[in-house]
């Protein structure tokens, strides 16, 4: 059996690439929306699994700037199930003390669902339990796009740390660790800037099937990483 053994060296921010529901779904022979579908249950075990541990920031791609040129009944699928997840799962997260917020354009969404994801924004701002990062509409292409732009605008000279500061990711430490499922080696327009200094792992699983032990698995990989950031050891 393998070992579901929480290591010592946890990983303070941990990015998912929630890939694969598609092909999930095409396995069973059902639509892809069954995919997504099951993809959300999944999200909810990991989470929770991961925020139980201790594991104070997470961030998941849930929705890219590319994705939303995918067949339409796909997307308004998409916006279904994130308008059901906000919905249904506001009161578990803030029972649990879970901050929840969301990084990418959401202004062309529906209103009904900008507003689902504002009033879950605004009841959760408080809580301190962890936080929950939703990329919705996000690419880290347009993201650094609008940070230069506000700069040039300004007509400021940033260093890296003021220009982390014009990024979604602001108030968030940098992710230590993005995992991706579903067999794709690539970021996919994911935290660019961020993850100058993540540890990447990539698992042929496909995101519906991602489960504890796998989570395990990883973060065990992660804790015998030597992160150098470039250094010599010492
Ligand atoms: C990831 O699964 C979820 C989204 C991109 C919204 P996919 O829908 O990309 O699943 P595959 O890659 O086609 O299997
Ligand atoms: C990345 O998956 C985006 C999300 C998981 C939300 P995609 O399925 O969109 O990425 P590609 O097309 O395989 O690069
Ligand atoms: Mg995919």
């Amino acid at each position: 059996m393998k070992s579901e053994k929480i290591p010592q060296n946890l990983p303070r921010h941990i990015a998912f690439i929630m890939d694969g529901n598609g092909r999930w779904a095409k396995k069973r022979f059902l639509p892809r929306k069954a995919g997504h579908r099951e993809g959300v249950k999944t999200m909810r075990r990991i989470v929770d699994e991961c925020f139980k541990i201790g594991i104070p920031y997470l961030t998941v791609y849930a929705f890219s700037t590319e994705n939303k040129n995918r067949p339409q009944d796909e997307v308004k699928a998409l916006f279904n199930l994130m308008e059901e997840y906000f919905t249904e799962f506001l009161n578990e997260l803030l029972e649990k003390n879970i901050c929840v917020r969301t990084m990418g354009d959401t202004s062309y969404f529906p209103e009904t669902l900008r507003n689902i994801i504002a009033d879950a924004i605004e009841k959760s701002a408080s809580c301190t339990g962890g936080t929950l990062n939703i990329a919705l509409n996000y690419g880290s292409r347009d993201e650094i796009l609008r940070a230069v732009n506000v700069a040039v605008k300004n007509g400021a000279v940033l260093d890296s740390d003021a220009f982390s500061r014009l990024l979604y990711t602001s108030d968030l430490p940098d992710p230590d660790l993005v995992v991706r499922t579903g067999g794709e080696s690539r970021l996919s327009n994911f935290m660019l800037y961020q993850c100058a200094y993540s540890e990447l792992f990539f698992t042929k699983t496909l995101w519906p099937d991602f489960n504890k032990t796998l989570l395990y698995e990883i973060l065990n990989d992660y804790s015998a990483r030597e992160r150098r950031f470039g250094k010599v050891k010492p």
